[in-house]
């Protein structure tokens, strides 16, 4: 039995040095350690030895068996931290790989302008109001002062959707509206940012759909003087401190007197530049004291009452303060243009 044991021990080693991975070494354990391994069974005849065998016998046999553990708990170790190196090696990221650039959106020049242009009258007093694109003959015209047959419609050439609906030409309507919310209410200050539509050819300075930022301001005394401190101010707010505003005589069938707008040319400070046709100036706005007749349509007593309002096109703003040389690049989402007011 001696010899056996001895075997037995021998064998098992011997193919526990054999074992190559953790799954193999449950086997093993099984097979040469288990309840069916030859040991137990060497153990189970024991009792067939004699009284003066038996113990000599049973220490021989724990002796196996602590060297069969013992050899057991090294291999497992070591399969363990073998099969777990593999893993760490398997699973290795390279941390000095560079990462994926998640490009960065920009916010449009037109409406980093609406914003800014909003931020400047916010700071003045101003609430900012919306209204409808699809509008009527009556608000759009009629009420503006311009009657069907008034030849300064041709100035706005229109989208008709119905003998009386159609696409806005400017955002003006809403200063009507506006003045027909507040039922005879003072003092109003709003601007009216929003998209207006006109039947022009598309060119580097038109477009059949673009932008407007109206402005208005009705209370007693309101002056001429208050339109251009307000324009002033903006401009300088705008454009920088050494602004300033010049007012040209202008004609606007629901402003009266009507004027437009210019400020010192962006580019050139003034000298005179091709910019601004060497006359150190540009026009950015109409503007002009709301006509009486459209304040008395309204609501708004003219012997009272009067204000002024404006109007100006972001996109022309954009396109002096960035440089931009054709309005139609801001329609057109091409990323090689828009990525470049990341910063901005
Ligand atoms: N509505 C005019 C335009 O589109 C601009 C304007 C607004 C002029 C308000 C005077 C007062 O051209």
């Amino acid at each position: 039995m001696d010899v056996e044991l001895n075997g037995l021990r021998e064998t098992a080693l011997k193919r526990l040095g054999e074992v190559g991975d953790t799954r193999s070494l449950a086997d093993w354990r099984v097979e040469y350690m288990g309840k069916k391994s030859a040991i137990s069974t060497l153990s189970k005849q024991m009792g067939s030895l004699s009284a003066e065998d038996r113990p000599k016998f049973g220490q021989r046999m724990n002796e196996v068996r602590q060297a069969l553990e013992t050899a057991f708990a090294a291999r497992q170790a070591e399969l363990e931290r073998i099969e777990q190196a593999k893993r760490l090696a398997a699973e290795t990221i390279d941390v000095t790989l560079p990462g994926r650039r998640v490009p960065m959106g920009a916010i449009h020049p037109i409406s980093r302008v609406i914003r800014d242009i909003e931020e400047v009258f916010l700071g003045m007093g101003f609430s900012i109001v919306d209204g409808p694109e699809v509008e009527t003959d009556h608000y759009n015209f009629e009420l503006l002062n311009l009657p069907k047959d008034h030849p300064a419609r041709d100035m706005q050439d229109t989208f008709y959707l119905t003998e009386e609906l159609l696409l806005r030409t400017h955002t003006s309507p809403m200063q009507v509206r506006t003045m027909e919310r507040m039922r005879g209410e003072v003092p109003i200050k709003v601007i009216v940012p929003g998209r207006v539509y006109r039947r022009d050819e598309d060119d580097a300075t038109h477009s059949h759909a673009f932008t407007q930022i109206e402005g208005l301001v009705v209370d007693r005394g309101v002056r001429m003087s208050d339109l251009k401190g307000t324009l002033e101010t903006f401009a300088k707010a705008l454009f920088g401190p050494n602004q300033q505003v010049r007012l040209r005589p202008s004609y606007f069938p629901f402003t009266e007197p009507s004027t437009e707008v210019d400020v010192i040319c962006v580019h050139c400070q003034g000298d005179g530049c091709r910019v601004c046709k060497g006359t150190g100036w540009i026009e950015i706005l109409g503007a002009g004291m709301v006509h009486p007749r459209v304040l008395d349509m309204s609501g708004y007593d003219s012997q009272v009452y009067s204000g002024f309002a404006f109007g100006m096109g972001p996109e022309r703003i954009a396109m002096l303060k960035y440089g931009i040389s054709d309005i139609r690049l801001m329609y057109q989402n091409d990323l090689r243009f828009l990525s470049q007011f990341t910063g901005v």
